[in-house]
């Protein structure tokens, strides 16, 4: 694993037949804005809500930080902000 703050690696995620997200894997570094852009239905959230511990993969892993979004997701939350498109409380 490099030492990117976040590391998506190969991300997958079906929803009933629906592979929403199919091999995602990108690296994030310290300092760095980083913009994630597709058409509608893309897979943007379902990527996101990977990310940020709300949906498990059914493959793959996400680190921030060197902490497993699966494995260490209490530490993962205690690095992380998330303002989602609709409804923000
Ligand atoms: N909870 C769910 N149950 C079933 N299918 C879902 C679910 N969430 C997303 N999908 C499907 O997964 C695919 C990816 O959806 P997602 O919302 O991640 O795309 P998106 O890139 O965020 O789209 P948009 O630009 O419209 O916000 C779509 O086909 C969507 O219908
Ligand atoms: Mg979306």
């Amino acid at each position: 694993m490099n030492a990117g703050f976040l590391t998506a690696n190969n991300l997958h995620k079906n929803f009933n037949g629906i592979q929403a997200v199919d091999g995602v894997s990108f690296t994030i570094n310290r300092q760095e804005i980083f913009g994630l852009l597709g058409p509608n239905g893309a897979g943007k959230t379902t990527t996101i809500r990977m990310l940020s511990t709300v949906l498990t993969p059914d493959t793959g892993d996400v680190e921030v930080n060197g902490h497993s979004v699966q494995r260490e997701s209490n530490q993962v939350r205690k690095l992380i902000g998330v303002c989602p498109q609709d409804l923000a409380l």
